[in-house]
């Protein structure tokens, strides 16, 4: 290797080249006219590539490029060398300078093939091209989004707004324009801010960056009251939408911003109607007035409903309104059936029993109305229940009371005609006993008449005998006494009296009346006989009802006998104590009897067998001895004839 380096540096003296071509012109010329033109061409294209690099700086591989230049320009160097060792042998250079090109060429070719995957990994040009078309595409596509964005966000019905990350605005619509009052000019480029009122400004960039932090359509301030603030300074509610819009400059957010003033004067007028009506329905609390779902479910209560059913809002809403009613009435289903008619008829009313939380139950007037919308369909119902049990007690004591009143004025009315009939009846039947009557009291006149004559005798004696006149006059004042009462009796008979009740012997009862008819019974024969027991109690009774009764049965019993040839004819009138310690009268006759087919009929009215009957004498009877609290009823006798009798109450007063 020394010894290489030494020859190689060791002065020799070279020939030039030109004479290896034997100087001839042609030759030199061609050489040198080929080495310069290629050394020309060698030179200049490092500089275009030079030129290249520095002009492309987006260049994949400029170190191959400028290692290239470096390399041709060392290869055109060798071929300037050619010409010169023509004529100056300077081969030591010309050698130098082909070990540097080689050298270059070496790195060069390294390089070249190190770098030809990656080179060989570059997008072709078609690739590139095809990749500028779909980018071309893109950006078109872009383009056109960005028109058809810019055309809904104009079309919009509300105010739409965009603004950038920095809270600028990009882009407005029209109706922007015509709500907040600027001109399109005048937003664009402008912070949002300007658009929100000055008290509500310090938050928004906050909220914003919020936004842009996880940006995706939501309403702007969920819960709170948003305002926007026109050009003129005034401020009015808003409403706002945001949306996340990718663009060519990033993210925006595209504000939709609604104008809701009138919604918000509507929502409080309705507000303040529901109040008005809250208060007007809470207020009244003689009705129970409340709603229910479709499905029967309460949905609100107010007090009046509260202070009738006894429950609290909170314990009733949500429930079913079917408790309100009794167990037979849901057993029934008429809760069901209540919602099922009104749905039908718009309407249903009942009156029926309900019953309150404690389990009480109260009479309710239940009216349900339908509640439909704007389309008709139903919504619910409206209840409204009031507590009637007070009326329809107060309606039922005075129905009872109507019917109490008519009832006693027909009893009154019954009552007078009976003692208007029993009058008649008796007037009657003091006609038939007038021949009785006129007899009974023609002897005690008779003996007056004869005292009384007995008497002058007396008195006109020489020697008057005043004892035994005076005895006359005594008589004369019984018997006048005897006349005297009775006609009182009669008088009584006849007279038209209310029932008047007084504590009374019944045998002395019936010892007055007896004499009345005493010729009655003679002239028919009949003999009478009396079983009154002694010391019977006293009883509380009409003195003239009772003669009345005896008369009748008395009289009925000579009319049923006076068939009777074949046996006598016997009537007994008997007294006594009854097994219940009642006073018991029996008329007992041995006539003609009750026939099985009359039995049922004796104390209808006008029930009679006789021709001249009236047939109400055992009527009135039976009414007399029943207002007295007694029993009237008749038997057949086990021998021929019948007995009537009645009882009577003793007077415990
Ligand atoms: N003691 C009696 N024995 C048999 N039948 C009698 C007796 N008393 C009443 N009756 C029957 O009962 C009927 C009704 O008697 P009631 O006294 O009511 O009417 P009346 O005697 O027929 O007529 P009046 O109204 O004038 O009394 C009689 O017509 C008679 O048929
Ligand atoms: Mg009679």
């Amino acid at each position: 290797m020394m010894s290489y380096l030494s020859a190689l540096l060791s002065p020799v003296d070279y020939i030039p080249h030109g004479i290896c071509l034997l100087w001839q012109p042609e030759i030199i010329a061609l050489h040198v006219g080929s080495d310069a033109a290629i050394a020309i061409a060698y030179y200049s294209i490092p500089f275009a590539l030079i030129y290249f690099v520095w002009k492309r700086t987006d260049l994949a591989f400029p170190s191959i490029f400028v290692l290239t230049g470096a390399f041709i320009l060392a290869c055109g160097t060798t071929h300037v060398m050619s010409i010169v060792t023509l004529w100056q042998p300077d081969y030591r250079l010309e050698g130098i300078i082909k070990l540097i090109t080689a050298l270059v060429s070496v790195a060069t070719a390294f390089a070249m093939w190190q770098t030809m995957p990656l080179a060989l990994a570059l997008p072709s040009t078609a690739q590139l091209e095809q990749a500028n078309r779909s980018l071309a595409d893109e950006i078109a596509e872009r383009k056109r989004a960005q028109a058809a964005l810019r055309l809904v966000v104009e079309a919009a019905p509300n105010a739409m707004v965009m603004i950038d990350r920095s809270g600028k605005i990009v882009m407005v619509n029209t109706q922007t324009e015509r709500i907040f009052g600027y001109s399109r000019a005048e937003l664009v480029g402008q912070p949002v801010e300007m658009l929100v009122p000055e008290r509500l400004r310090s938050h928004h960039p906050e909220l914003r960056t919020t936004f842009f932090a996880d940006p995706r359509p939501r309403p702007m301030g969920a819960g709170r009251d948003l305002y926007g603030l026109k050009k003129d300074g005034s401020e009015f509610p808003v409403e706002i939408g945001l949306n996340p819009i990718e663009t060519d400059e990033g993210t925006m957010v595209l504000s939709a911003i609604v104008d809701i003033t009138a919604r918000k004067a509507a929502e409080l007028a309705l507000r303040e109607s529901e109040q008005r009506y809250s208060v007007l329905v809470d207020g009244v609390t003689d009705y129970a007035i409340y709603m229910i779902d479709p499905n029967g479910i309460v949905t609100n209560w107010n007090r009046g409903a509260q202070r009738i059913k006894g429950y609290r809002t909170e314990e009733i809403v949500g429930q079913h309104f079917s408790c309100f009613f009794t167990e037979e009435d849901r057993a029934a289903n008429v809760p069901q059936q209540a919602l099922e008619i009104a749905a039908r008829d718009s309407w249903y009313e009942a009156e029926a029993w309900h019953v309150r939380k404690d389990g009480s139950r109260f009479v309710a007037n239940v009216v349900i109305d339908a509640l439909r919308n704007d389309s008709g369909q139903l919504i619910g119902f409206a209840k409204i229940t009031r507590d009637i049990t007070e009326r329809v007690q107060r309606a039922r004591e005075l129905e009872e009371a109507r019917i109490s009143l008519v009832q006693s004025r027909a009893e009154e009315a019954l009552r007078r005609a009976q003692a208007e009939l029993a009058h008649v009846a008796r007037v009657t039947t003091l006609g038939e006993m007038t021949a009785s009557i006129s007899h009974e009291l023609s002897q005690p006149l008779a003996a007056i008449r004869t005292n009384a004559e007995a008497c002058l005798r007396w008195l006109n004696r020489e020697m008057p005998n005043l004892d035994q006149a005076r005895y006359s006059v005594e008589q004369i004042i019984n018997d006048g006494n005897r006349a005297g009462e009775l006609i009182r009796r009669v008088r009584g008979l006849m007279k038209k009296s209310d029932t008047q009740k007084a504590p009374l012997d019944i045998n002395h009862v019936i010892s007055e009346v007896i004499p009345l008819m005493q010729l009655e019974l003679d002239s028919h024969r009949v003999a009478l006989r009396m079983e009154l027991a002694p010391a019977l109690p006293v009883i509380l009774a009409d003195r003239v009802g009772l003669q009345q009764v005896i008369i009748n049965l008395v009289m009925n019993g000579i009319d049923a006998m006076e068939p009777i040839t074949d046996r006598p004819r016997e009537l007994v009138i008997g007294s006594r104590q009854d097994k219940a310690d009642q006073i018991l009268v029996t008329v007992e006759d041995c006539g003609v009897g009750i026939s099985a087919e009359n039995a049922d009929r004796l104390f209808s009215p006008f029930f009679t067998t006789k021709s001249g009957g009236m047939g109400m004498g055992l009527r009135i009877c039976r009414s007399i001895i029943e207002s007295h609290g007694g029993r009237m009823s008749a038997t057949n006798n086990s021998r021929p004839g019948a007995t009537f009798q009645f009882t009577l109450p003793e007077d415990r007063s």
